[in-house]
């Protein structure tokens, strides 16, 4: 049976991020025949349009990542309201040039963690608007919006709470279902 291979890109570059604790739980959590690796938009530059016709090794990094994966899993926090500019600059380097995208016909989920109680739901729906023109697939269910991320993670930046991970293990799983669905509709 072919493994899925899902990229998971983390929106916060700081070292203790309750996102990228997400993700690495999510690695815990994963339905067989499954792979995740984590990419960190840390080595990207800004994008400038003037030099997306000579692209560095880091984004050409990350298209080939994007092209390799069978489905991507963001995983942000929401920055006033919104997707942190390191993921935005993330997505847009790797949308161009113009025909150029890397994203176009990728499932895709989303999972965010904030501290407080709305738990990324206005990035998350600011990312399904963004995916529109990408022509990416999200899967609409379950969403993974994680309040209060003080409280579910330990001292070494691991993911505790039983009722997120559980969460997590369904999104996993209907990820997977859905990766599956597009590629023999597509075959
Ligand atoms: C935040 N934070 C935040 N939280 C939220 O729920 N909604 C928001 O709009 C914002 N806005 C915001 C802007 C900026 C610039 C920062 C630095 C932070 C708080 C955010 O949830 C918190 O810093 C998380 O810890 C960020 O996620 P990571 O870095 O732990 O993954």
């Amino acid at each position: 049976m072919k493994t899925i291979k899902i990229l998971g890109i983390v929106g916060s570059l700081r070292k203790d991020s309750y996102n990228l604790a997400l993700l690495k739980a999510a690695q815990n959590l994963l339905p067989p025949n499954t792979e995740l690796e984590i990419f960190s938009p840390a080595k990207l530059p800004l994008f400038d349009q003037d030099g997306e016709m000579q692209p560095t090794p880091a984004v050409i990094d990350l298209k080939n990542k994007i092209r390799n994966a069978d489905a991507i899993l963001f995983s942000s926090p929401e920055y006033n309201y919104s997707i942190p500019g390191v993921l935005k600059n993330a997505i847009d380097l790797a949308s161009r040039p113009y025909g150029d995208s890397a994203w176009a016909g990728k499932p895709a989920a989303i999972m965010g963690a904030s501290i407080g109680n709305v738990a990324t739901a206005r990035m998350q729906y600011h990312l399904r608007q963004v995916m529109v023109f990408l022509d990416m697939h999200p899967l609409n269910r379950p969403e993974v919006m994680v309040a209060m991320a003080q409280n579910k993670t330990n001292e070494n930046g691991e993911l505790t709470d039983d009722e997120t991970k559980t969460k997590i293990s369904e999104m996993l799983v209907a990820l997977v279902d859905w990766t599956k669905k597009l590629a023999s509709l597509s075959a």
